[in-house]
């Protein structure tokens, strides 16, 4: 693992990883390939450390041509593919960007890999390691066991749908070419720099600014929550010890649901913001996301036995952190609201739900 390209790496998994990286792997030189969609800046990517060893390129995963010529020009050995349309309520709205991204961009980075690295030497030595996400196997009972590697794929949403086509495809690649990939499949994220559409950030911007917390439908639902420096972990780890063809789960074992978790937010805000405190007089219940799946929840129990990987964050200390790294950087929610039609995207989806974000 010498030469990298990381695809998204100026979003919220792929600058945190960028910087992970860095600070771990003293040898690696990073390409970083970010189309700088609304949810990636190159605000994520300030203060990197030991930047010489980062360079970052403004394209398209699509674009078969760029991607090709970043690989054979930059000797690149290990392609960590982080790029995505990201957001479930997003793909409900217009799902033709996750088709595109998601599907045709996955495709187009698989089809490079294939040539160059078959031009070049052959498939040994090289690794294509995909970002994946548990939703693609759907919707679990509350008491349903926890979705394991071997699950069924259910996804239902366009956003899941097109994450498990480009799963598929990935696995494809490795049966009929040999492609040495390895996917992970991971739970909701949370952490510093991720783009406050998503719930965790979306709350602590909203009562900050004493806007009403929009809780959709009863908030009973379930995610399995884990901080996003121990997901940078496991990759690297999966990137090191994990056999080309396997799939790993990846879950951070907190499970309260989002009524909870949102309360949480306003007790540490009382504390750490008292300003405007109770800040748990915000929440505001909303219609529901259709299709919203109830619960998710991860075994990895694999990744545990075969990598030894456990997360090193809980919720309590996580969340502590995150809530802390939004008070201690304004300007960097200033900028990032400012550059991504921030307000626009809390018109479109929160003032049809009655309950204005
Ligand atoms: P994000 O939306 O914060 O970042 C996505 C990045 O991809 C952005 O920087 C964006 O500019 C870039 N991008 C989008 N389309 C592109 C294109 N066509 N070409 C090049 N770059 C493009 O997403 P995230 O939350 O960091 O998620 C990263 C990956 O991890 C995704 O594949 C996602 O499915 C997966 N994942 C996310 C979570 C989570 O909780 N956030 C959990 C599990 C898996
Ligand atoms: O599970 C992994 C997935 O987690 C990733 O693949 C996705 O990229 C990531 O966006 C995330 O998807 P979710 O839909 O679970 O995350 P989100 O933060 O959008 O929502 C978390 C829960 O909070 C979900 O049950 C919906 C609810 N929610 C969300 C928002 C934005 C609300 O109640 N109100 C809100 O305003």
């Amino acid at each position: 693992m010498k030469n990298m390209l990381i695809t998204g790496g100026a979003g919220f998994i792929g600058s945190n990883f960028v910087r992970y990286l860095l600070r771990i792997e003293p040898e690696v030189q990073i390409v970083n390939l970010d189309a700088l969609t609304y949810a990636g800046s190159l605000e994520n990517l300030r203060d990197l450390p030991d930047p010489a060893r980062h360079t970052f390129i403004h394209g398209d995963i699509c674009e078969p041509g760029l991607v090709t010529r970043l690989m054979s020009e930059h000797g690149i050995d290990t392609l960590v593919h982080c790029a995505a349309e990201s957001h479930v309520d997003r793909s409900i709205h217009g799902p033709a960007p996750f088709i595109q991204t998601n599907i045709v961009g996955t495709f187009t980075l698989l089809e490079a890999a294939r040539q160059v690295w078959g031009e070049t030497g052959g498939f040994e030595g090289r690794r294509f390691h995909h970002v994946s996400t548990d939703e693609v196997f759907g919707s679990l009972a509350a008491e349903s066991p926890a979705f394991g590697e071997t699950t069924p794929y259910d996804p239902r949403s366009p956003y899941s749908a097109s994450k498990a086509g480009s799963d598929h495809l990935v696995r494809a690649y490795f049966h009929t070419y040999g492609l040495p990939v390895t996917l992970t499949n991971c739970s909701n994220n949370y952490g510093p720099y991720q783009f406050p559409e998503k719930l965790i950030p979306l709350m602590i911007l909203n009562a900050l600014r004493g806007r009403p917390l929009p809780v959709y439908g009863d908030g009973r639902q379930v995610r399995d929550w884990l901080y996003v420096e121990d997901h940078c972990e496991a990759i690297q780890l999966v990137l090191a010890k994990g056999k080309p063809g396997e799939t790993y789960n990846i879950g951070g074992g907190n499970q309260p649901c989002n009524i909870d978790i949102v309360r949480q937010i306003c007790t540490l805000l009382d504390e750490l913001h008292p300003e405007g405190a109770p800040h748990e007089r915000l929440i505001t219940h909303v219609p529901d996301r259709p299709g919203h799946d109830r619960r998710y929840a991860m075994d990895i129990a694999k990744i545990r036995a075969e990598l030894g990987w456990a997360p090193r964050h809980n919720l309590t200390s996580g969340l502590r952190a995150t809530v802390e790294w939004y008070l201690g950087h304004p300007e960097w929610v200033a900028v990032i609201a400012q550059q991504s039609g921030y307000n626009d995207w809390l018109e479109k989806n929160y003032a049809q739900r009655g309950g204005k974000a």
